[in-house]
């Protein structure tokens, strides 16, 4: 992280203060949510000692998130993090070809060709198989009185269902959790070379594995995404290997990584909860309501940003051209001024619109997936179980912007 200027006032140099603690912590890390507080008190909006502008409002994160002016730049992200020689690293270069850092028109393109594999109607048609899936995967917890649910059922199931629409065959998909996880840790803040070099292994692995798989879907084409990205064309365009082997290495990461964690913190908080967890279970109807509440109080993904194209003004303050803008998503979902009582967990609350997904032209594409697979996760497991308990620490990993637990220990009484 490369110091640029030193913040002005009093309160932003606190507020800065208090994000360099939560970014150069490890401990600090597993629990931001004080350090959030902080930091929106002091200084909403501040630049920060490594040069990037820090949003904590919830009205400034959507205004950015949403605003037209604003787009994404891998270069600029890579330049900010210190990281100059970030095209010779397998994971970091070409960044900016992913969907995720692409700007229109590219980011158009690539959408439209892959967007329809993920609407809400998509969607509900997987879902007989997500509950098989779930009843399956719940017998050996129900068979030993409990495991750690994130490994017997938090990871297999989104990984299961993103592997089957992508066609990763079954065998291989388990053997991509440590290389997503590793290489998770290249969009940080304050990434280490080491951390750096493990995520440059793990891609080159990752991208290997979609190119043989492409070869061979080509020459075997299935019932899935992969075989259709390979044979779509719309209006005489078609997406060439690279970019149908960078959106599948994607797909299946942002498709297990991020759900796994919510239905890992969605569940830690429930059982940490356990008059909203009754209530769930006496109201079963509220797990829509619950699931949108259990994304806004811990969510999986904490931060994203953006880069100012233009001079613009934010929440009264001005950010001029080319600046990097750092939109705290979880900082943003427990802002009082959006929330009321925002660190109380109410599984009953009602418009809540968290910013968990983002917004704008880059709002999660699987967002009907994740929310499907947790609410449909919950509920089967409330029903299968009359009692759950946690059954030793679970912690939560040393990451901030990927957050979740390194184990989830429960107890479970059958029904
Ligand atoms: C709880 C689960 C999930 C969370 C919290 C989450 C979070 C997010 C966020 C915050 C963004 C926007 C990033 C930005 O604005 O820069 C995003 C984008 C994206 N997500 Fe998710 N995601 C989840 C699940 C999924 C799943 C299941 C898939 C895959 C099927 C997926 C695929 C994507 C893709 C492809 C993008 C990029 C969209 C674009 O740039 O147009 N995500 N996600």
């Amino acid at each position: 992280m490369a110091l640029t200027q030193p913040s002005s006032t009093s309160g932003e140099q606190h507020a800065d203060a208090v994000l360099l603690e939560l970014v150069t912590n490890r401990e600090s890390c597993r629990d931001p949510y004080r350090a959030y507080a902080e930091m929106r008190s002091a200084a909403p909006i501040f630049r920060s000692s490594f040069g990037t502008y820090v949003l904590t409002r919830y009205a400034d994160c959507w205004a950015v998130l949403r605003d037209p002016r604003c787009g994404k730049d891998w270069a600029g992200f890579m330049r900010q993090s210190g990281i100059e020689d970030w095209q010779q690293h397998p994971s970091l270069q070409g960044g900016d070809e992913w969907l995720l850092f692409a700007n229109p028109p590219a980011h158009t393109r690539l959408r439209r060709l892959v967007a329809k594999a993920f609407t809400p109607r998509m969607v509900s048609r997987l879902e007989p198989r997500m509950e098989a899936m779930i009843d399956e995967l719940l017998v050996p917890i129900a068979d030993a009185g409990g495991g750690d649910l994130l490994d017997a059922l938090a990871f297999p199931l989104p990984c299961n269902v993103i592997g089957d629409l992508l066609g990763v065959p079954e065998a291989d998909r388990a053997s991509f959790r440590e290389p997503v996880r590793i290489s998770t840790r290249t969009l940080e803040v304050g990434v280490t070379p080491e951390q750096i070099a493990a995520a440059d292994e793990a891609v080159e692995w990752s991208w290997g594995y979609f190119q043989d798989l492409i070869v061979e879907r080509r020459a075997h084409p299935g019932d899935d995404l992969l075989s259709g990205m390979l044979a779509v064309e719309e209006q005489g365009d078609r997406l060439t290997t690279d970019e149908i082997a960078t959106m599948a290495l994607l797909l299946f990461s942002a498709g297990f990584e991020t759900t796994t964690n919510l239905i890992g913190n969605g569940t830690f908080a429930l059982l940490n909860h356990p008059s909203e967890l009754r209530k769930l279970r006496e109201q079963p109807a509220l797990i829509t309501p619950a699931v949108e509440e259990l994304l806004r109080y811990d969510a999986s993904i904490q931060i994203s940003g953006r880069f100012s194209n233009d001079d613009i003004e934010v929440g009264g303050q001005a950010i001029p051209a080319g600046s990097t803008i750092m939109t705290v998503l979880g900082a943003a979902n427990r802002d009082p001024a959006r929330f009321a009582d925002p660190d109380r967990l109410d599984v009953g609350r009602r418009d809540i619109e968290p910013l968990s997904f983002g917004s704008g032209i880059h709002y999660c594409l699987g967002a009907s997936l994740a929310r499907r697979e947790t609410a449909l996760a919950l509920t089967r497991l409330l029903a299968r179980f009359a009692s759950i308990e946690l059954a030793g620490a679970a912690r939560f990993r040393d990451q901030l912007g990927f957050r979740g637990l390194e184990s989830l220990p429960v107890r479970c009484g059958n029904a």
